[in-house]
């Protein structure tokens, strides 16, 4: 009852901040720094002014996408997130499920709690990424990549814009660790969350290192395990071992896009991780229209960052993208709700879309050009 009522992702981050301890909330909700990069993000999207034409028969509306070459239901991907039986014991695998239910991929986080051949067989109809981190153990690296392989993953995508982790200063001040610990600190927020911490228990051991024993930040994690001496050589022979389709996330610029795409990868997310890493980063939808004019047709080029409406991503494809990923818009539904908020949020985000194109008077993703949408100076 409280998903039915819940009419837009935003209900849903409401219904999430009081499922879950407010360290989980915080991880998920926050940004780096300041949080400027989050908060502009979203104010981005608020200076989008859609301009429809009218009398156009929208009485069937298509609204898949070509992605990554098959069709998408939705010009949508779910963008892979960390550590997300934290936020819901089912994890991974209804996030999985709930992609495939709504014909769109799921991409599976190098620091997943879910492994990748796990996952297969939990959502074998689901189209499958799985992302991947550079690690300093080289070796380990080209296992994760040998394994995902192994279990039919259709595409890698490779995320550059972490050679360090980002400063996430509410993690900091809540003192999150993983796994979260009850302490003196989180014991009254754990104790009016029976239910969640109960999750947590039964949750089986992560199985990319054994956090249980790990007690640490999640950036002291990160930092332990990514490489900052990542480069473009190891970009090349990441190409040379991955068979299938490569994604590489975390692109800001026109000219980095340029040299991935001529480095082999077959899609660039325009990324700055949610506001998660550089604060002050460029806004990823600014930043589009200049990334697509210079990739044209030579290879996808998808966007992420602040979308939390169905008419956000189509903004998002007006101006040049082929698909939008999203990361919280997803997690709010699975901390409020489990497997089925995440079928919320996918059912939300759907007839957004839906709606927005027939009042667009677009019948397909092919009439959400630029000519449909302006960019006010502010969000008013
Ligand atoms: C992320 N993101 C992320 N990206 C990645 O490549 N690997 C990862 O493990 C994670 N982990 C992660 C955890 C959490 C809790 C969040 C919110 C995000 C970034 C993610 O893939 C995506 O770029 C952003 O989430 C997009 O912004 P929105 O949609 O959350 O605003």
């Amino acid at each position: 009852r409280r998903l039915a009522a819940a009419a837009t992702v935003a209900d849903l981050r409401r219904a999430a901040r009081r499922r879950v301890p407010r360290a989980v909330f915080d991880y998920v909700d926050g940004g780096a720094g300041d949080e400027l990069s989050l908060a502009r993000n979203r104010a981005a999207f608020a200076r989008i002014e859609f301009r429809p034409r009218v009398l156009r028969d929208v009485s069937a509306v298509d609204t898949s996408a070509a992605v990554l070459g098959s069709p998408s239901a939705l010009p949508l991907v779910l963008a892979p997130t960390g550590f997300t039986r934290m936020m819901h014991h089912e994890g991974e695998v209804a996030v999985a499920r709930a992609a495939g239910r709504a014909g769109i991929p799921y991409a599976l986080s190098t620091l997943g709690t879910t492994s990748a051949a796990e996952l297969a067989a939990a959502a074998p109809g689901t189209r499958r990424w799985f992302q991947l981190y550079l690690w300093r153990d080289r070796d380990r690296s080209e296992e994760l990549v040998r394994r995902a392989a192994d279990a039919g993953y259709e595409a890698l995508v490779l995320t550059v814009d972490a050679p360090v982790a980002g400063a996430r200063l509410r993690d900091v001040r809540n003192g999150m660790t993983l796994p979260p610990a009850l302490t003196a600190r989180t014991f009254v927020d754990g104790a009016l969350r029976p239910g969640w911490w109960l999750n947590l228990l039964t949750t089986a051991p992560l199985e990319f290192a054994s956090l249980r024993q790990w007690g640490g930040t999640v950036a002291e994690l990160a930092d332990q395990m990514f490489d900052p001496a990542a480069s473009l050589a190891d970009l090349a022979q990441v190409r040379a071992l991955w068979p299938g389709k490569l994604v590489v996330k975390g692109v800001q610029s026109a000219e980095d896009a340029l040299s991935v795409v001529e480095a082999g990868a077959d899609a660039v997310v325009v990324s700055n991780h949610g506001g998660r890493q550089l604060d002050r980063a460029p806004v990823p939808l600014e930043e589009l229209p200049a990334v697509a004019e210079a990739i044209g047709s030579r290879a996808e080029v998808y966007v992420d960052g602040g979308v939390r409406s169905g008419a956000d991503a189509v903004a998002a494809v007006c101006l040049g993208a082929t698909a939008v990923l999203v990361g919280r818009a997803y997690l709010y539904g699975l901390m409020a709700g489990g497997g089925a908020g995440v079928r919320r949020a996918l059912d939300i985000l759907g007839a957004e879309v839906r709606q927005t194109m027939q009042l667009l008077g677009a019948t397909s993703v092919k009439d959400l050009t630029p000519e449909r949408v302006r960019l006010r100076p502010s969000g008013r």
